[in-house]
């Protein structure tokens, strides 16, 4: 399979190259050392139309593929994590889940304004019990009729305080298990509904994420998404293509990663010769290069699957799984490569290795992506 990009894909490319090197490369660091999340920058995401690409323009979206989003992806994740995992999330789980899945009216209320930034969205599966096993959600939503009422607690909730429209899954019948799941619309502000500290993170420190917690929440019938019981297909359906997000955050970070160190390896000298032309530093970065072009094609594949309409949950996990591998394995490399200069914040590789641990953790651990990619291949 060939993947030639067309003019219009390599366009989105460099706008976001641009973006992310005017914009977020100056105060990256800063960001990233005090916990601040990126609120100009992610305004100006929206503006440039990186936090809706694939909605229908007819929501306000920009009616892009998966592929554009992959390339647009992978640039701003080479700068700052932080402000990709935020345009991730937004995409692939909260537009796209919405756009897919929501009413018509959910789709009118919500989606114009959460692509072009005016706010931005969170999406909450996660709980202090029911991580990587998502069928044990103990957040409940007991059916009043006309409303559900939301008791429980959220955890690792990326967006958790800077989101407006949070998609909140929650059991409605344990019966039936993961048959009795809801996914409802919550909006912040809605009482009952409280945000918990934030968590203080080895990487993607720029991003916030938080604990959420549900007292009495009486959200309104029609902001369930889909029938009732539907909520735990909305979340893993959501996730595949979550998945092929990460992934290109994975793959941005390793080759932001590598771009460094190249450049560093032909700078410094040692034993009178720039490193790059000792064979130890020569197999690292072929290592490198060969490692961030076989995770760039899975991203692609996954991606083309994607706009295919083929079944993606399988390129997806791959994607992700291989991506963030690399990523850590990247990112390790080009921190040594720098030798001490790596160990200190100016040269970027030292943020870079602490952001690549969250992808082979965050929308599924590695674990989860094999166990999605076995009941593939057994199927
Ligand atoms: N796509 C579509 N449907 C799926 C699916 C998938 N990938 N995986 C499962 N399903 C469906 C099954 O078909 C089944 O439906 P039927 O009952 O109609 O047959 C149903 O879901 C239940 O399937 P299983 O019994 O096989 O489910 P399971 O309990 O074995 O769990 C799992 C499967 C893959 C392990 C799942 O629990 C999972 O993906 N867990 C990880 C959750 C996760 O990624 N959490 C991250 C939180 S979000 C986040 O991180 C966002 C952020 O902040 C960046």
């Amino acid at each position: 399979m060939e993947f030639q990009l067309t003019e219009e894909h390599l366009a989105v490319q460099q706008a976001a190259r641009d973006f992310a090197q005017n914009e977020l490369l100056p105060g990256v660091i800063e960001r990233d050392e005090h916990q601040k999340f990126p609120t100009e920058q992610i305004k100006m995401m929206g503006e440039l139309g990186f936090l809706g690409m694939m909605v229908d323009p007819k929501y306000g979206g920009g009616g892009m593929d998966t592929v554009s989003y992959v390339l647009a992806m992978e640039e701003i994740s080479k700068v700052d994590a932080s402000a990709s995992v935020v345009m991730s999330v937004n995409n692939s789980l909260v537009c796209w889940g919405l756009e897919k899945y929501g009413s018509e009216e959910q789709k009118m209320k919500y989606l114009p304004r959460l692509t072009s930034g005016e706010i931005i969205g969170a999406f909450c599966l996660s709980e202090p019990e029911a991580g990587s096993d998502a069928t044990m959600q103990r957040t409940t939503a007991v059916d009043m009729g006309d409303h559900y009422v939301i008791n429980g607690t959220k955890n690792w909730i990326t967006n958790g305080s800077t989101a407006s429209v949070y998609l909140v899954i929650a059991q409605t019948n344990p019966e039936l298990r993961h048959k009795g799941i809801n996914a409802l619309i919550v909006e912040k502000g809605t009482p009952g509904f409280e945000i918990g500290p934030k968590e203080n993170k080895l990487g993607i420190r720029g991003s916030d994420t938080h604990s959420l917690m549900f007292t009495d929440v009486k959200v309104p019938k029609e902001n369930r998404i889909g029938e009732d019981g539907f909520g735990f297909k909305f979340a893993m359906s959501t996730l595949n293509g979550g998945r092929i997000g990460i992934a290109s955050q994975a793959l941005g970070i390793a080759s932001g990663a590598y771009e460094l160190a190249l450049k560093y390896a032909k700078e410094r000298k040692a034993f009178g010769v720039p490193i790059s032309q000792h064979q130890a530093i020569q197999f690292k970065l072929a290592d490198m290069a060969t490692n961030i072009d076989a995770a760039r094609l899975l991203c692609l594949q996954a991606a083309a699957d994607k706009d295919a309409h083929r079944d993606y949950s399988k390129s997806g996990a791959m994607a992700k799984l291989f991506a963030s591998k690399v990523a850590m394995e990247t990112t390790v490399e080009a921190v040594q490569i720098h030798g001490g200069y790596g160990f200190v914040k100016e040269y970027h590789v030292e943020r870079l290795m602490r952001d690549a641990k969250i992808t082979q953790i965050y929308e599924g651990t590695s674990e989860i992506q094999k166990i999605v990619i076995s009941r593939e291949i057994l199927k």
